[in-house]
């Protein structure tokens, strides 16, 4: 049988009957859009209407809520953690608990607000107590992550821990090591850092000190980079 249209779906929905239907990215898959959605399959807005209804994996059964990201779509920082823990899934909104709180103080440091920067995750759904992302979840929900990238074209990446370094930078290093050097991720060319997760820094303060470091080289290439052009 053809993929049905989105509203052929809704019916077979109602009376029972499932579709079989090769398994796609949310991003790639018309059907999984809401047919009242009017918008340039290009823009932001078509992105983040589609992310909000994805159903792509099993975290949609158990998420409260989808968390997209937030700050400025336009921003030269793009700043990529993992995926949202109990608070951002209740509010649907990333780093808005304990590790958001000091990601905004770390920002702070180095004269930047939340909303001069945009922050995002690898998984936009929670995985249920927090466990990490497994890599079925990855794999269906990164198309989401390359496309926000692609559309912001941040001047840097910063990604914040190892579940977000290894993801980025396709690699498995510890997170020491990638602290140590400047990366690119590949797909857009973008140069990338990597710091400290703030809420493996809120388990070992110790460590706040190298990432205020990190954050200091972040406001540098963030500087050279935009004074460049
Ligand atoms: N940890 C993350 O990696 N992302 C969030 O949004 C919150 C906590």
């Amino acid at each position: 049988m053809a993929i049905p249209t989105p509203l052929q779906k809704h019916y077979l929905d109602a009376m029972g009957i499932q579709v079989w239907q090769e398994k796609q990215s949310v991003i790639n898959d018309q059907t999984a859009f809401s047919p009242e959605i009017n918008l340039p399959r290009e823009s932001w807005e078509f992105l983040k209407k589609g992310t909000l209804q994805c159903q792509a994996c099993h975290l949609s059964k158990t998420r409260q809520n989808v968390v997209f990201g937030s700050g400025n779509p336009q921003a030269d920082l793009m700043i990529i953690g993992e995926a949202p823990g109990a608070q951002e899934d209740s509010q649907g909104l990333p780093f808005v608990g304990r590790a958001g709180q000091l990601l905004t103080n770390m920002l702070q440091a180095i004269g930047l607000t939340r909303d001069k920067v945009f922050i995002a995750n690898v998984l936009k759904c929670r995985p249920p107590n927090n466990r990490d992302p497994q890599p079925e979840e990855v794999a269906q929900c990164t198309s989401i992550l390359t496309k926000q990238i692609e559309l912001i074209e941040p001047k840097l990446i910063l990604a914040l821990g190892r579940i977000s370094a290894h993801y980025l930078l396709q690699t498995d290093q510890a997170l020491a090591r990638m602290r140590e050097r400047d990366h690119v991720y590949q797909a857009t060319q973008t140069p990338l850092m990597v710091t400290y997760h703030p809420a493996y820094l809120l388990r070992s303060p110790q460590d706040k000190k190298k990432s205020l470091e990190d954050l200091l080289k972040v406001k540098a290439k963030l500087h050279s980079a935009t004074s460049i052009q």
